[in-house]
């Protein structure tokens, strides 16, 4: 792997425009409508030996689709667009012509074994062939290939449309390029490609599959409900609970079993998954009375578990620790990563439970090394040597790259890390994937701060570390906006030496159609930077309204507009080097600016929805206090005790409850 970034990874294979899917049962379809919603124009057959199979997976997938556009996800359009070149097939005839044959069978490697010599039958010899199998190795399911080199194993994640997890196996026989192609095709195409090692069950079922197992290994002290209560400290829905929704036993039996047989008895199922079909449990949330020590044991045995697998993947590097916390949440519903969490328990508490835990459970991995050594340099940010340039991608899919403090302080840490470093002309920041590059501050942190104007105000000084750093930064940071920047994703922008764009990008500052305002530099910075477009500013900050990256660039916001990631970098580094040469330009200014009159109130925002003329009075009192204060570090400090009034109006009560409650806020009685 060249590039921890998967969209640096230069590709010369074009994108797929045939792909045979083999499987119609639970997850092949779901892979199918993934593709097809990413690339609409793809043909795609689904393959399966039953007809039933087929018409029920195709039905399924209509009512996908069906629900999308209800919703106001998907337009009818792209619907229709994507259902179109869908079809179905029992014959593997019809995988002539695919680019690629993703096989999506039953747990069965002699099975598997026959549809992928099938397979290579009736394909190119440059058609890749991937197994979605959760467990077996891919030197054993491709060892019977002519060309292993274009196989291995691509394991989704249920919902597999949804959710943007994907291992990707780098096996010994994998050609370079196919690897490099995979996880650069996944994060083009709104995933998360995981790239892990070859061992049995690879690396996100070993810590799921023991999760479970140690979880039916402690019914003898507690119930089913019991143990789910406890979990859910650490995971949104305990083990009980999810294996019962995607009825697990017969898996955790299999993969367990394959563990043990490979790698000792402590691996091997706990026999009570052979005799139930459904755990008798409570769904996530519900009350369930858990005796003390009883809530402590299974506490520790469930941090053991998670521990001693986090220590034996690294160890035996089936994966990295970064990865592993990221995988852990988004794939399977972590609250935080188990790294995370060992740095959140100190290492005398967590050297304790593994202690305890080795007593429990003999053979279980335990750690070869200083707890220290297995935590992740940064876990928010991936970091890249673009030549002298030093590339930092804001990593968070489930938050579309959210900025948090620890994300912040990733970030920080590698431009100190970097600055006096004379074989760096400077930085890029980027956002993952194609459509955020940062959906601004993490709004589940705010709900703490309503009601307290010192708290919030505070927080808001906090969260500008990074800014006021960049302001005074010796070496060009150049924002490389690759999608959506929001609220503090495009504060971070503005502080940036430079910000180009991908044509399609925009910007916005949604804060009041929250009940809110923007904290860190929004207020102030832009009328001191880009004074003439004073005016656009205004309307963002007060009716939401979208910029989009051609209007930026006219506006002089946006230095260059580029067409695609690969230009996209190009032009940034490119602007790093320039800036580098000709010396970083000085920070917005000090000194009272000039400012247009705000246009009269409307009361509503630019989407048509109503906006507390409370939270606009606020915006605008603070627009005009921060364009006439008589420095920089005044005019923020305006934004921040303005950010600590709003934090304080019933409108930000009401903006910010709506969010995490996933509906549009009525501003209407807030005032
Ligand atoms: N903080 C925390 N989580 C955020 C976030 C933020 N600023 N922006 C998005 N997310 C989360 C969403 O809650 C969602 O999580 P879920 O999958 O657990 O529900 C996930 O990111 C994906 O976002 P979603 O809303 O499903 O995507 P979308 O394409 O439908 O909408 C936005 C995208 C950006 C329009 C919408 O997410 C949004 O309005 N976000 C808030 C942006 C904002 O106001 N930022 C300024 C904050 S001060």
């Amino acid at each position: 792997m060249t590039y921890a970034y998967p969209l640096l990874e230069p590709v010369s294979r074009p994108m797929p425009r045939r792909i045979g899917v083999v499987g119609a049962g639970t997850i092949g379809p779901d892979i199918a409508y993934y593709l097809k919603s990413a690339l609409p124009t793809l043909e795609l057959v689904l393959l399966d030996v039953r007809p039933s199979a087929i018409d029920a997976a195709l039905a399924r997938l209509r009512g996908y689709a069906d629900k999308a556009v209800a919703r106001g996800k998907m337009n009818a359009d792209d619907a229709t667009a994507t259902l179109s070149g869908l079809t179905g097939s029992t014959d593997y005839g019809a995988l002539a012509g695919c680019d690629w044959v993703i096989e999506a069978a039953t747990e069965d490697l002699a099975l598997k074994r026959r549809i992928f010599a099938d397979v290579e039958a009736r394909v190119t010899p440059g058609t890749l062939i991937t197994s979605n199998t959760s467990s077996l190795p891919a030197a054993r399911i491709f060892a019977g290939l002519a060309r292993p080199e274009r196989a291995t194993v691509t394991h989704f994640f249920a919902p597999a449309w949804r959710n943007p997890a994907v291992e990707v196996i780098d096996w010994p026989a994998l050609d370079r390029g196919v690897l490099a192609w995979l996880r650069r095709f996944f994060a083009e195409t709104g995933k998360l490609p995981l790239v892990t090692s070859d061992a049995a069950c690879f690396m996100l079922d070993r810590v799921f599959d023991n999760w479970c197992n140690d979880a039916a290994l402690l019914l003898d002290s507690a119930t089913a409900a019991q143990v789910d209560a406890v979990a859910q400290e650490f995971v949104h829905a305990g083990p009980f609970f999810v294996l019962n929704l995607a009825n697990g036993n017969p898996i955790i039996i299999e993969t367990n079993t394959l563990q043990a047989d490979e790698e000792g008895e402590h691996y091997r199922p706990a026999p009570i998954f052979a005799s139930v079909q459904q755990w008798k449990t409570a769904a996530p949330g519900q009350r369930v009375d858990v005796p003390t020590q009883t809530a402590k044991a299974v506490r520790e045995r469930l941090l053991g578990v998670l521990w001693s697998q986090t220590v034996d993947i690294l160890d035996r590097g089936i994966g990295s620790a970064a990865d592993l916390d990221l995988g852990c949440r988004v794939a399977l519903g972590f609250k935080a990563g188990p790294l995370e969490l060992m740095e959140q328990a100190g290492d005398d508490a967590v050297a304790k439970v593994l202690g305890h835990y080795a007593m429990q459970r003999p053979g279980m991995p335990m750690p070869q090394r200083p707890l220290a050594d297995y935590r992740p340099t940064e876990r928010h940010v991936l970091v890249d040597r673009l030549d002298d340039v030093v590339v930092i991608t804001l990593r968070r899919p489930e938050a579309l790259n959210a900025l948090h403090d620890a994300m912040t302080d990733d970030i920080l840490r590698v431009i100190r890390r970097h600055e006096t470093d004379p074989s760096v002309a400077g930085f890029v920041i980027t956002g993952y994937g194609t459509k955020a590059f940062c959906a601004g501050a993490d709004i589940g942190r705010f709900p703490t701060l309503l009601g307290n104007a010192d708290g919030a105000a505070q927080y808001a000084r906090d969260c500008s570390r990074l800014l006021v750093h960049l302001d005074t930064a010796t070496k060009p940071v150049v924002a490389a906006i690759n999608g959506m920047a929001l609220g503090g994703g495009f504060e971070m922008a503005m502080r940036c030496h430079a910000l180009v764009a991908h044509r399609r990008a925009w910007l916005q500052l949604p804060e009041v159609s929250l009940g809110i305002l923007p904290a860190i530099g929004a207020m102030a910075v832009p009328f001191r930077r880009w004074n003439s477009a004073s005016a656009t500013f205004q309307r963002m900050l007060t009716t939401a309204a979208r910029l989009r990256a051609s209007e930026a660039n006219e506006a002089g916001i946006v230095a260059e507009l580029a067409d695609g990631i690969d230009d996209l970098m190009a032009r940034a580094c490119a602007q790093v080097r320039l800036l580098a040469r000709g010396g970083v330009p000085p920070r917005p200014g000090d000194g009272p600016v000039p400012l247009p009159a705000f246009p009269p109130f409307e009361g509503r925002a630019a989407d048509g929805r109503v906006v507390s003329a409370a939270v606009v009075r606020l915006i605008e009192q603070g627009v005009r206090d921060a364009a006439a204060a008589p420095s920089l570090a005044a005019a923020l400090e305006v934004g921040y005790r303005a950010f600590g009034e709003v934090a304080c109006t019933p409108a930000a009560r009401e903006g910010i409850q709506a969010f995490m409650e996933r509906r549009n806020p009525d501003f209407t009685a807030t005032g």
